[in-house]
């Protein structure tokens, strides 16, 4: 039986993290070609030699600064030819304050790596997608929800919703799919941070 995605050439932003490395690994065994992102050649690194096996390369690229987006795109398509699947995965979670404290800087830089990661991504993969390639961004039920405190988080998870949209009425004439996912809580450390965060601020509330 031939596998599913037989050398498809995939991105993967936040390669390095808990979800990005669990689809290389999957993606690569069903037969793709992955390029992994991330911010730490030596976290990056360990994720391609744990994999194995296939073609498995990295990139070091923080996902906010759109010359590190496109020396990526570049390194991709210089490797493995043209680009299928993007996924725009990469994530950071910011803190938990009532509206009054919520700092703005942190704010910013949860927004940063969301909406305008998943948006340079984009706009640097597009250019070399074959038509009938897919884009996933890997949003959260915090995007569909809401919760107090959750400022930065919450509101770039909805954005990423946004922009889904645009680009796919955009990319829908060469069929490209454009989707966005929306997890639940994931057993993992990223997830651990949130709970202790959320936890913090319920305890102090008392409800
Ligand atoms: N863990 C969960 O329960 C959960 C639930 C829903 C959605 N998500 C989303 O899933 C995605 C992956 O999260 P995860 O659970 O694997 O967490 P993780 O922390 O293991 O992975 C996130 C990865 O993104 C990378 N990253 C952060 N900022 C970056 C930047 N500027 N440039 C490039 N890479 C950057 C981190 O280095 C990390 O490796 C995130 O978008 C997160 O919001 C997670």
């Amino acid at each position: 039986m031939s596998k599913q995605m037989q050398n498809k050439v995939c991105v993967i932003t936040g390669g390095a993290g808990s979800i990005g490395a669990a689809s290389a690994k999957l993606l690569q065994h069903e037969g793709a070609k992955v390029m992994l992102v991330d911010l730490s050649e030596p976290a990056l690194k360990k994720i391609a030699a744990d994999i194995g096996g296939g073609e498995v390369a990295w990139c070091a690229a923080d996902v906010t600064k759109s010359d590190q987006v496109k020396n990526a795109i570049g390194a991709t398509v210089a490797r493995f030819g043209k680009i299928d699947v993007l996924f725009s995965n990469a994530g950071n979670f910011g803190t938990v304050a009532p509206i009054a404290d919520y700092p703005e800087d942190v704010f910013d830089s949860v927004l940063a790596v969301h909406v305008r990661g998943a948006f340079l991504c984009a706009k640097h993969a597009v250019p070399h997608m074959n038509d009938g390639g897919s884009i996933v961004i890997t949003s959260s039920v915090a995007g569909v929800t809401g919760d107090p405190g959750v400022y930065g988080y919450i509101t770039a998870k909805h954005a990423q919703v946004g922009l889904m949209r645009v680009l796919a009425k955009e990319l829908a004439g060469r069929n490209i799919r454009v989707n966005t996912v929306h997890p639940g809580p994931v057993d993992n450390a990223f997830q651990l941070n949130v709970e202790q965060k959320l936890g913090a601020v319920i305890g102090r509330d008392g409800t």
